[in-house]
């Protein structure tokens, strides 16, 4: 018996079927669905990390169409992949991304790796990205777990993620690895994402018209406990809970840079992530970053970034303000 035996239920199979049914019936007809090139499969995921699918489908054509393939991104100016990118955000996003092709073509001869170890040591593709692109690309079966995967796996099978998760992201992440039906791994991994952006969606989930009821852990309370945090300022308790813990973080960002033992007080941020959080990975990069640029806003934090590398990612340097510079040698 493993450690998530306990939250795999019985009817398994009854479920993924269920699931299964209904993707067939109420799936979107979205591009990157009709295809199987890895790159295409990453430019998308990149894309839908921050966006809508509304928005991203125009702006996922056109960038296609100024970089069809992998090797065409890798060898544009980054400037110009900065320019089809616009209206999207983030464009640290579109860097990385040039970054991850040109590792492709250099470590890979342009051929993308299929699976998912090697995937995830290519710049900036963390877990998801990796477990994606092995599933929708490779047709692996291979389970990988969002924000959206994750509330409605734990809906299912555990109960409510609200007011608290009952289990951590490590244990979704068991639980999802271990429920792919065998040889549907594309269909499954499509099935959770949309039905976790169509049905069981975080603040309204259709659970009247859903086909689950009778296999939700949570369907007999959800609907009342999302209605009632609602009501009582659900989303001003959110937005409290994240102020407060973005305070904390900026507290502990100062703190580390303050004792920071390098003689120019300099620390980067790849060395301050593991002192900031425990479990730290690449992707809490993004977040780091946010807190970090935050501070620079407020003028607290100095952030000296060096020509990015298209073979590495980029590692700004940290120091409070005033530090004195590093000694000319
Ligand atoms: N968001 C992330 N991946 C997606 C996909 N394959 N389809 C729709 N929305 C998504």
């Amino acid at each position: 018996m493993t450690e998530h035996d306990r939250d795999i239920p019985q009817n398994l199979s009854e479920v993924q079927q269920i699931l299964l049914d209904w993707y067939r019936q109420n799936a979107r007809d979205l591009p990157w669905r009709h295809t199987r090139d890895p790159y295409r499969i990453l430019v998308s995921e990149v894309m839908l990390q921050q966006t809508q699918v509304d928005r991203v489908i125009p702006k996922y054509h056109a960038f296609l169409e100024a970089f069809p393939d992998v090797e065409a991104l890798a060898q544009a100016p980054t400037s110009e992949v900065i320019r089809l990118w616009s209206g999207l955000g983030y464009n640290r996003r579109a860097v990385n991304l040039q970054r991850a092709a040109t590792a492709v073509v250099e470590q890979y001869g342009g051929e993308f790796p299929a699976y998912v170890d090697a995937l995830e040591r290519l710049p900036g593709i963390g877990p998801y990205t990796a477990g994606a692109i092995a599933c929708f690309a490779f047709e692996q079966d291979v389970g990988f777990l969002d924000t959206n995967i994750n509330r409605l796996l734990h809906r299912v099978l555990i109960g409510p993620e609200v007011p608290e998760q009952a289990r951590t992201r490590r244990q979704m992440q068991g639980i999802v690895s271990n429920i792919v039906p065998a040889g549907h791994g594309w269909e499954w991994g499509q099935t959770l994402i949309e039905f976790g952006a169509l049905q069981c969606t975080a603040r309204k989930p259709a659970c009247l018209t859903c086909p689950l009821q009778q296999h939700c852990a949570a369907f007999p309370e959800i609907q009342t406990v999302v209605a009632e945090l609602q009501r009582t300022g659900f989303r001003r308790k959110q937005e409290e809970a994240f102020e407060g813990s973005n305070r904390y973080y900026r507290g502990q960002v100062l703190r580390v840079l303050q004792s920071t033992d390098a003689s120019n007080g300099e620390i980067t941020l790849t060395e301050l992530g593991p002192r900031v959080i425990d479990n730290y990975a690449q992707e809490h990069t993004d977040w780091l970053r946010s807190v970090v640029d935050g501070l620079a806003r407020d003028g607290l934090v100095e952030i000296a970034e060096d020509t990015p590398r298209y073979d590495a990612e980029p590692d700004p340097r940290l120091k409070l303000p005033g530090h004195p510079p590093p000694e000319s040698t």
